[in-house]
């Protein structure tokens, strides 16, 4: 299927479906407001380089001397921690069970990221309850204050799980790789944000290229379906370059940045790092909260 037929094949489907009027494009730029910047990877698609992406980011983003928090919102299928060679004691199961608070858990990663491990294995945590949410979204906003930036790991695909947690973030990040299948599902992905949770801008970072253009065209064809259906804004925010060196480094399980900082992917991350840096947030919350979730308390969770 070429990405013309893709962009065909999503045509239809909105066809059926009914077009959406289009709406003002709203960010809320507040001079006052907390301190750390919370941003979602997430993707539509499984297996599209989410946690290698937080993990490599996090670490370019500690090289800028940034202090940086990874959540492993992954609850069911976490691996972030392997990935990372860490072997901790405790995870969020244990926080969502009430055994152990959220700053218990956290464990230190390269570049002294701090990460907050997700189970493996547990499949009662891929459907959390109101409650439990709540009681997560609340630990974290405390803590959340005491770095500069907030990664949200999420797992694949359009379950309430991955969307409040996406929805909860100032920025959403959609990773995207150039096959098919994964343009249709992050723009089934981004319809769900949009229909069901009034997201008006999303991220988009094509991961896996071959070379820049690749990246462009795929961001090109996915925004002319956001830009006519649905009343989100999608931004390129830029490309990773397909690196072999990415999957050895998962192997000895260390981040390509740390094991070949020299290879053509760290300089991808060093980059994407730099540019997010030096963008300003997309929105910020009132008050003292980091997150959105008061908000979607009154509306979806
Ligand atoms: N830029 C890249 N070049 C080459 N391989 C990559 C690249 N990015 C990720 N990969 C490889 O793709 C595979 C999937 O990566 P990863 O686990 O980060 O994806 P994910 O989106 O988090 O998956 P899941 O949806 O299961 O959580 C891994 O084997 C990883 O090494
Ligand atoms: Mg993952």
């Amino acid at each position: 299927m070429s990405l013309k037929d893709v962009s065909n094949k999503v045509i239809s489907l909105n066809r059926r479906r009914g077009q959406k009027g289009r709406g003002p494009t709203t960010t809320n730029r507040s001079g006052s407001g907390p301190k750390a910047r919370v941003i979602a990877i997430t993707s539509g698609k499984g297996g599209v380089g989410k946690t290698s992406i937080v993990a490599n980011l996090g670490y370019a983003f500690t090289k800028l001397g940034k202090k940086v928090l990874i959540l492993d919102a992954d609850l069911g299928l976490g691996n972030l921690d392997v990935l990372l060679g860490l072997a901790p004691k405790y995870n969020l199961s244990h926080v969502i069970l009430g055994e152990k608070n959220i700053e218990e858990i956290l464990v230190e990663g390269p570049g002294r990221m701090k990460i907050l491990p997700a189970s493996s294995g547990i499949q009662e945590l891929t459907n959390l309850t109101r409650e439990q949410k709540i009681d997560i979204f609340t630990q974290l906003d405390s803590l959340v204050n005491s770095v500069d930036v907030l990664f949200i790991d999420t797992a694949a695909g359009i379950s309430s799980n991955v969307m409040d947690f996406n929805a909860t973030a100032q920025e959403i990040v959609v990773v995207v790789s150039p096959e098919p299948t994964s343009i249709t599902d992050a723009y089934a992905l981004m319809k769900v944000l949009s229909l069901k949770y009034s997201e008006k801008v999303c991220k988009l970072l094509v991961n896996m290229t071959t070379r820049p253009e690749e990246g462009r065209e795929v961001f090109r064809q996915l925004h002319l379906v956001t830009d006519r259906f649905l009343d989100l804004t999608s931004d390129y925010l830029g490309c990773i370059l397909y690196d072999d060196k990415v999957t050895k480094g998962v192997k000895n399980q260390k981040i390509v940045s740390e094991l070949y900082p020299d290879t053509q992917a760290s300089r991808c991350f060093r980059d994407l790092a730099r540019k997010i840096a030096n963008s300003p947030p997309q929105k910020l919350p009132q008050g003292a909260s980091n997150l959105f979730w008061k908000h979607l308390v009154q509306t979806s969770i």
